[in-house]
């Protein structure tokens, strides 16, 4: 798969974060299995605990426009160093994604690496476990 155009989308609503406590922009985009593309960026909030990440904004931008499963998500924060999803973000991810997901963590369009879900969130909690209640 070429990650670029996700990574491009990414860094383009990284411009658009809202992050006046933090000055940390970070821009995500997620592409989900219907082969759209949503981007979001980090919106922060003066009580710290209602802000929202980029990957969440994205994500969550998708869902309420119907869209299910997630293919693949890039994240972009420093330029200098790989800005990770947060845990928070993980399981979000993992939601609506499925273990082999792709999460892209790039400085640039050059400087990317790709993960998997079950690498940055092994043995997650989901809701086939909720299934097994009892
Ligand atoms: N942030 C994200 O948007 N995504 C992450 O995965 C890590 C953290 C944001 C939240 C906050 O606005 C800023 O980075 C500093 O924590």
């Amino acid at each position: 798969m070429d990650y670029k155009n996700l990574i491009k989308t990414a860094m383009d609503y990284r411009e658009k974060a809202y992050c006046i406590y933090s000055n940390f922009k970070v821009g995500a985009a997620v592409l989900f299995d219907s082969g759209k593309i949503y981007g979001g960026c980090n919106i922060e909030n003066a009580s710290f605990g209602a802000t929202n990440c980029a990957e969440r904004t994205a994500i969550f931008k998708g869902i309420s426009e119907g869209e299910n499963n997630i293919t693949a998500i890039a994240v972009v924060g420093s330029f200098t160093d790989y800005t990770y999803p947060c845990g928070v973000c993980r399981q979000v991810i993992a939601e609506f994604g499925e273990k082999d997901t792709k999460i892209i963590i790039a400085k640039n369009l050059e400087e990317y690496v790709v993960k998997t879900l079950e690498e940055l969130l092994p043995s997650s909690f989901t809701k086939d476990d909720i299934d097994k209640k009892i």
